[in-house]
């Protein structure tokens, strides 16, 4: 077991690959975003390259723009698995990988939210993780009654307390406080029984919440959002976060923002794992890998790329291809949409250009080259203050990540940069943070409890 620090590893799942064009790769399932079996050869590849955790990104709705018309029919990023339900079927057919998913703190309530992450935290005995987002597209407000999603101060004001709540269900009960003693008939001990009791600007909740503390103690929590107010609640809640940067420098700051943010919360730097996306594309020399993203960068249409790019910049179809990128008046995510501009500006890309340089990462950074190449990559920001770990970026699934765990990860393990076997049965375990101490625990509320007894008598 490696004391020493190591890269940690997690794979993006969503859709049949990251790439715009995944779905036409000649080796991706064209179906595979709805078939269970595409998702187990997925997870399972990913737990022998003995990564971290499975990853899933969600919208709650279609989150792209019909912009231009037709973009929409021509992608696969449409239809996706509901991910806790996805997660738990993955559950039963891997053994030590780490499953997060994405739920959004704006369209849920925080009780369901607690109570479905510690069911999959039972279910997988340990390895389950929530990636908190904030929901920012006008699509999804669509679903929950109102016509646009709310502001960001809003979003993320409603994302802190929403947290906060589901922190405080996870320590209804303290670790042993079920004696299930069947020649006394007590069930469980009552002075370890938490009542939330929470009262604040956005939820009552009262608690407890009906699912036993879990086997991490409470689920590992993931965010993303890049914002001040997105930092500013990584900082104060997350163990790992996952984020998008270009370029080195780009890293650096930001990692340095958010655990310089921590010592307010008190908490050590060390608690919170940063974990950049890289979409990493190795061949066996740089001209195998280059053909390999060849492959999928010609089956990008111009449709699609406009539609890649109205997500953030809005529609660009009015100008031409072959022209420069305009100053866009209807941005729409503003982290990534800065990411978008300072690619094109630095590039001097036009339109297509643009478009192309971002099919693969999104904004994420791309490396393509030789096993030797990719871990350079990997081992410059992890050693220069920019990450803790990546989240790994498949173009397209499942062969994408085969690649990574067949090359790069014995690169990686090469330089003693990677694990070589799993350190512990859990993700928290797996990702080195400590196990959450139940804030209330010894804090005796016998009367609350012995009342909520006699009730269910
Ligand atoms: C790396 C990254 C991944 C994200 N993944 C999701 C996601 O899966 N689902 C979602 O609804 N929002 C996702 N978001 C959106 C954030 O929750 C947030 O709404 C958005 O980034 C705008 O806030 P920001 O400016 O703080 O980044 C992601 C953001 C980042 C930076």
């Amino acid at each position: 077991m490696a004391s020493h620090r190591q890269i940690r590893l997690g794979v993006s799942m969503i859709g049949l690959g990251y790439h715009l064009a995944a779905w036409r790769h000649p080796d991706a399932p064209a179906g595979g975003n709805m078939e269970l079996q595409h998702f187990v050869r997925v997870t399972q590849a990913a737990e022998r390259g003995l990564f971290d955790m499975a990853f899933l990104a969600d919208g709650v709705g279609i989150r792209f723009h019909d912009e231009p018309p037709g973009a929409l029919c021509h992608t696969s990023k449409n239809v996706q698995f509901e991910p806790l339900t996805l997660l738990s079927a993955l559950a039963m057919v891997t053994e030590r990988i780490g499953l997060v998913a994405t739920a959004s703190t704006t369209y849920n309530e925080p009780y369901h939210v607690a109570r479905k992450f510690a069911s999959l935290d039972h279910i997988s005995d340990g390895r389950a993780g929530w990636n908190v987002v904030t929901s920012v597209t006008d699509m999804e407000a669509r679903n929950f009654n109102r016509d646009k999603a709310p502001g960001y101060d809003a979003r993320y004001d409603r994302a802190a307390e929403f947290v906060e709540v589901v922190r405080g269900l996870w320590e209804s009960w303290e670790d042993d406080a079920f004696v299930r003693d069947k020649a006394s008939g007590l069930n469980y001990d009552p002075g370890k029984l938490h009542v939330l009791d929470h009262h604040g600007p956005h939820f009552q909740v009262r608690g407890p919440l009906n699912v036993a503390r879990t086997p991490q103690g409470a689920p590992v929590i993931v965010q993303a959002g890049a914002s001040e107010q997105g930092r500013e609640l990584a900082a104060a809640t997350a163990d790992v976060v996952y984020a998008a940067a270009q370029r080195l420098e780009d890293a650096q700051a930001y990692y340095a923002s958010v655990k310089g943010r921590m010592a307010r919360y008190g908490r050590a730097p060390e608690a919170l794992k940063i974990m950049p996306g890289i979409m990493a594309v190795p061949g066996r020399t740089r001209q195998e890998a280059e053909d390999k993203y060849a492959v999928l960068q010609e089956l990008v249409q111009p449709v699609v790329g406009l539609g890649a790019l109205s997500n953030y910049l809005g529609d660009l179809s009015g100008f031409p291809l072959e022209g420069p990128v305009p100053e866009p008046t209807n941005r729409r995510m503003h982290s990534r949409a800065q990411i978008f501009l300072d690619i094109a500006r630095r590039g001097g890309l036009s339109i297509r250009q643009l478009y192309l340089a971002v099919a693969g990462g999104n904004g994420h950074r791309l490396v393509i080259g030789t096993p030797v190449d990719i871990a350079d990559a990997m081992e410059e920001w992890f050693l220069n203050g920019a990450a803790d770990g990546f989240n790994i970026l498949p173009p397209w699934l499942p062969g994408g990540l085969e690649d990574v765990v067949e090359m790069v990860v014995p690169e990686l393990q090469r330089r003693g940069l990677y694990r070589t076997g799993y350190e512990s049965r859990t993700l928290r375990g797996n990702l080195g943070i400590a196990w959450p101490e139940h804030r209330r625990a010894g804090v005796k509320r016998a009367a609350i409890a012995q009342a909520l007894g006699s009730a269910a008598q």
